[in-house]
């Protein structure tokens, strides 16, 4: 049987333990993956009891108590805190999740906070989305309209603006993609399955009107074709979203086109 070896510098070292509640009976320990570009070691695992009545329930809350009160250091991303501006997605107990959405008491055990997958860590739990936002960029997501001369609003029937819904409430947290096997191997020119939701987002749009000029350029075996349907990214997505469906309707649409 073949046997895969990490290269050494890879390998996770087991890193520092720190308690700090009083009562032990309900603390949880939450180990936290720390790597520094400023230090010539290997990335570790640090595990901080914290206990959920002091911090608050989520994730994200230990995350924020641990930086604020006992390591500054530490490095994630955040804003909102309510599940709205993508940014705190993290794997968390080996599932992309939002850490602002996920409730430590609910998660049995111990829990393991790992940056999203197969993306350059940048430092401890941020990853680099460089690429992510430029493929985003590529696929011109704003409403394309040159000829409707207008006034004010651009309306919609309410039938049209419902065509909408699944696609614009995602906040491009990138856990869909970077659960997506097809999107781990080919990065580079895959677009992967938020960007495709996002451009399944426009060519619904009943106000755009470049939608042959879209679906043309997604017609690629890679930018669009990729996607085997292994489906992974509607498991993923933490705003129950279905971007595989969104990725077979415009398989649909080009097949019209032709
Ligand atoms: S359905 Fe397509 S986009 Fe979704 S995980 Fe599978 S290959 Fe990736
Ligand atoms: S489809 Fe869901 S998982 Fe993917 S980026 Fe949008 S909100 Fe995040
Ligand atoms: S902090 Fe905004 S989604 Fe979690």
């Amino acid at each position: 049987m073949a046997a895969f070896l990490l290269p050494k510098a890879s390998r996770i070292k087991k890193g520092m333990t720190y308690s700090f509640s009083n009562q032990h009976d309900r603390v949880i320990p939450v180990k936290v993956y720390r790597w520094n570009p400023d230090d010539d070691s290997n990335p570790r695992l640090d595990t901080f009891d914290v206990d959920p009545d002091e911090c608050g329930p989520m994730v994200l809350d230990a995350l924020i108590s641990i930086k604020s009160c006992h390591d500054s250091s530490l490095t994630f991303r955040r804003s909102c805190r309510e599940g709205i501006c993508g940014s705190c997605s993290m794997n968390i107990n080996g599932v992309n999740q939002l850490a602002c959405t996920t409730s430590m008491v609910e998660l049995s055990g111990e829990i393991r906070v790992y940056p999203l997958p197969h993306m350059e860590v940048i430092k401890d739990l941020v990853v680099d989305l460089t690429h992510f936002y430029s493929q985003y960029a590529s696929i011109e997501p704003w409403l394309k309209n040159a000829n409707q001369k207008t006034d004010g609003e651009r309306r919609q029937s309410i039938e049209d603006r419902a065509k909408l819904d699944g696609a614009e409430e995602c906040i491009m947290c990138a856990c869909c993609s970077t659960s997506c096997p097809s999107y781990w191997w080919n990065p580079e020119r895959y677009l992967g399955p938020a960007v495709l939701l996002q451009a399944y987002r426009w060519l619904v749009d009943s106000r755009d009107n470049a939608k042959n000029e879209r679906l043309d350029q997604l017609e690629d075996s890679f930018r669009l074709y990729r996607c085997h349907t292994i489906m992974n990214c509607t498991n993923a997505c933490p705003k129950g979203l279905n971007p595989a469906k969104a990725i077979g309707e415009i398989k649909k649409m080009l097949l019209y086109k032709r």
